[in-house]
Parts: C-alpha cells; structure tokens; sequence
C-alpha cells in the first residue's frame, strides 16, 4: 500500500476535512524529501500552519512584553504544538471516530494546541534585530497600510498604532505596539478558556494582555459548524502542500516553501539575485497574519432576499425549468456573491441550484477551474462569467485558472493557509425585530487568520493585485473595468 493508499484509510472518517496530513509509511519517498531536506521539519514548524489545529473554539491573546528577562524566562517553559503533534492529534481524532459505534457516541478528544507568534516590533523588544528576509515585515505593521489594504471603517481600538507612518513605515516605534499573539486553539470553549488562563499565568507579569482578554473565536453551533456568519460553508480550498498533505481532487499543489520559509517556493530562498537573505533561524517558519472582520449579517440577509427575485437576470437565457421558488432564488444570489453555495458546492460545477451530493464530496467539492465545459458556444480557452461572475469572493480572491494570460504556477505562488474562526454570538429573532427598530447589530464576524511565507506573493497580492483590482480579470493586454 502506497503512502497515499494508507493515508486515505487512516483517515476517512475525517473526509469533510479539507486539509489531511499524507502519513509516511517507511521507506517512503517523503522519508528521502525530508532526509535530502526539502520538506519542513514537522517538529519545528507550529502546529496550525500546514494541518490547521482541530479546534472548536480558539483564542487570540494579544500581548506587550513587559519585561524582557522574565518574558525570555517564561517563554521556555511555553511548549508550543508543533506540525508532527496536530498530525498526532487527527489520528487521535480519526481513530475515536473508527471505533465509535455510531455518529453519536463519538467520544470527544480533548485537546488543547498553542502557538506563538512576534510581530515585527516585539522582534526589536527582545533584542532580535536581524531581519526576515520579508521586507515588508521587516518596515511595515499592518497599520501603516491600512488605506492601501482599502480598510475604510474604523479598527478595533485594540490594533490600532498611535503612529502609524504610511510613508516610511513604524515598525522601529513601539509606541502602542503590539509585540505577539499566543494562539491557544482547544477541542471545546472550555478547554480553550482553561488553557488560555494558563498560558496568561504562565506569562503572568512579564506581559500585558491586550485589551484585558483574549480575543474569542468559536465555531458555530450546529447544524452551522463550519460555516461563517453569513451562512457559508468555509475552509473547504486550501493548497496542498506536496509531500505533507493528501491531495484532493482539484486542490492547487504548491511547493511547501510557499507557506513555510527556507524550503523550495519560498520567493525569498529561491530569488537567486536577491541580496535579501533568510537567517537560518527562520527556516521553518511562517507569517501569520490576522484580521477581526465584522459581518453585517442581518444587513447582508436582508439584501439577498430583496434581490433573490431578480434571479432571472442571473441566469444565461434568463429562465430555468421547473422555475427557482423564492428560497432558491435568494441562495442563488447570496451563492453569486461567495462563488459556493451555502453547502460549499461551487458554483462553477452547479450554477443554477445547489447539489449536496457535491458539497458532500471530498473529490467532488474543490474540483472546478471555472471553465465552462457544457457550453459550445462559450470558448473554454479564456475566463467566462457564464456560470461564475468574476467578482465571486472565491473567484476574485483566488482566480485559480486566467489561461492563457496568467501561469498557473503564478497564482499558485501566492497561495494561503487558511485558519479563520468566527466570532460573536449567533443571530436571534429578538436581535432582527430589535434592528428593524433602529438598533445597531451586535458585533459578530470572522477571526480571519492565514499563513504564507511571504506577505507581498501571499496576503498582500491577495488583496491588492486581485480582491482590490477593478480592471478585473487581468486576462487581456487591456483588462476591462469589472468592479470589485
Ligand atoms: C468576513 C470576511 C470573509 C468571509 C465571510 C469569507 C468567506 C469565505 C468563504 C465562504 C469561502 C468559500 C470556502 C472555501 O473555498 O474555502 C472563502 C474562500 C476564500 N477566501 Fe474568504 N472570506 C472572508 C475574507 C477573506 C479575506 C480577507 C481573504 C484574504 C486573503 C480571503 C481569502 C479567501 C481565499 C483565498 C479563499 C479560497 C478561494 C478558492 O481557492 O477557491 N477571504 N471565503
């Protein structure tokens, strides 16, 4: 049985699962990847970046250092989990489920997975003045490009810098800097609360915990685990990365170094006449960044159902048989906006109703390049909208196919790791009435967290190069205005 063969037994009962670890048997080819040095070192690499912790809950607790010596002192007895234990861990996971007799005496594995992560300013705090080999780590916070990101609503006080310099950059001036994030990510809301106030003590005076507490995410309840806010199914495309994670069916195949620093995809290692250079410590690595983004999902439910009734308009030919019913329509044009439907079945694959038996499928689910194939009048060799605008969040933020204008290779190149929680508390009947009266939504969104190796070939291009881009998709040599 080949690696791949044992890998998809060990772990079918986690099939919903997008990201899954590709286990070596012995004397494997990954075995000769990692002992030639072309692959992570899974017991240096935390542990959220390549297989995502198994969480329910999550907390951020932001922090500034307050006492260099007594942080240092801490922070070795601070055992963060690493790649090889989250991969441990699904196993765990995998085999509770085998053995359960059925889907509801499951017995839940407790866990709780903790990670730390530097800003750039609480490099220079503790004395680390070398720098990345990121440059736009190395000058600038998230705060100095706010306006380029096209962040126009005000920020949660808590990450907001007195002196943010668009021009310059400020990461040299600590002045209301944040210095880190421990990621604490648990199996229930208990266990991550439990484990964040011990990772707090464990810290205790040596820093200051950012807005008092931690920031807390938690998956939905059911039936909606899984799904964001506004009711979409997330985390379903991810990139693979070769030799660590089982290949699914239409997933990008990307070199690890894309997501972790000093192996091959790495932009900065494999630039042969860059003069910037990684130090060593920073082999097995990654950027984090995070973003605390706010839905307006009463706002955003109410549109869709005052648009739902224009479906006709939507549809290449204008009807469909048997027509959509109200309901259908307004998934239809909640699902034109994301590029899935609310299951997670893609729209390119089902443009017109949603298929379960799709979102259901492992193989099935992320399997779609946007080409329109049942068409003979559509030509299959430049990007069509005939059954995806290209303004879909997943279309725009991730085109996956511009042939033949853009290589494949170049969009896989940015690719991110996703790890994203929401937050807030759900939507009640009383909180709908109460808006529809005037009051304000309570604040709910999404704890959007994801990780590459570099910022400008991974967020940065995400966000500037396509979800910002009007003149939309770069797929001619005068690309027309699409809007965003
Ligand atoms: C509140 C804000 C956001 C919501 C509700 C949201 C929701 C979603 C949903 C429902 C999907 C489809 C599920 C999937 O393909 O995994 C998705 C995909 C994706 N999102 Fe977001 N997202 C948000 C913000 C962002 C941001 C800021 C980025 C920035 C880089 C981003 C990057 C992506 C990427 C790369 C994909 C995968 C697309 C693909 O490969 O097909 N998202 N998002």
């Amino acid at each position: 049985m080949d690696d791949l063969q044992y890998s998809l037994d060990l772990f079918k009962h986690l099939g919903r699962r997008s990201v899954l670890p590709l286990v070596s048997r012995p004397i494997s080819t990954i075995c000769q990847a990692a002992a030639t040095g072309d692959l992570p070192d899974l017991n240096n690499v935390q542990g959220d970046a390549i297989y995502l912790f198994p969480k329910n809950a999550e907390n951020f607790v932001f922090f500034r250092i307050n006492n260099v010596t007594s942080f240092r002192t801490a922070l070795w007895s601070f055992k963060p989990t690493t790649a090889e234990d989250v991969k441990n861990n699904l196993i765990s996971i995998a085999v509770a489920k085998a053995n359960a007799r059925d889907a509801s005496s499951v017995p839940t594995v407790d866990i709780a997975q903790y990670q730390i992560s530097f800003s750039r300013a609480g490099l220079y705090f503790l004395g680390v003045n070398e720098g990345t080999g990121d440059v736009r780590f190395d000058k600038r916070c998230m705060n100095d490009d706010k306006e380029l990101i096209g962040d126009t609503k005000q920020w949660d006080p808590m990450f907001v810098k007195a002196t943010p310099d668009p021009v310059n950059g400020s990461v040299r001036n600590d002045t209301g800097a944040l210095h880190g994030v421990i990621t604490v990510a648990g199996s229930s809301a208990e266990t991550c609360t439990k484990a964040s106030h011990d990772v707090i003590d464990l810290f205790g005076s040596s820093i200051t915990v950012a807005g008092g507490k931690p920031v807390e995410g938690r998956a939905r309840p059911p039936p909606y685990k899984g799904h964001e806010h506004f009711g979409f199914r997330d985390g379903i495309s991810q990139p693979c990365l070769r030799g660590l994670v089982i290949p699914r069916a239409g997933q990008v195949q990307v070199d690890p170094g894309v997501i972790i620093m000093g192996y091959p995809g790495d932009p900065v290692r494999d630039n042969p006449t860059t003069k910037v250079k990684r130090p060593a410590w920073t082999k097995d690595g990654t950027i984090l960044v995070f973003r605390k983004l706010e839905q307006s999902v009463i706002s955003f439910e109410d549109y869709v159902q005052r648009n739902g009734p224009r479906w006709r308009e939507f549809i290449p030919g204008g009807d469909i048989s048997p027509p959509l019913n109200k309901q259908e329509a307004e998934d239809l044009f909640g699902a034109r906006f994301i590029g899935r439907w609310k299951s997670g079945a893609p729209l390119a694959k089902c443009p017109f109703r949603d298929n379960q038996k799709m979102a259901l499928d492992p193989d099935l689910i992320n399997d779609f390049d946007y080409v329109v194939r049942d068409n003979p009048n559509i030509s299959q060799y430049e990007p069509s909208d005939y059954h995806c605008p290209f303004t879909a969040h997943t279309r725009k933020i991730a085109p996956r196919n511009l042939n033949p204008f853009i290589d494949a290779k170049f969009l896989g190149s940015g690719s991110l790791v996703r790890a994203g929680l929401p937050y807030g508390d759900e939507v009640t009947d009383q909180e709908r009435r109460d808006v529809a009266s005037g009051s304000d939504e309570l604040p709910r969104g999404l704890l959007f967290n994801c990780y590459m190796s570099d910022l400008d070939s991974g967020f940065v291009r995400h966000m500037i190069g396509y979800a910002r881009n009007d003149y939309w998709p770069m797929t001619s040599l005068v690309p027309q205005k699409k809007g965003n």
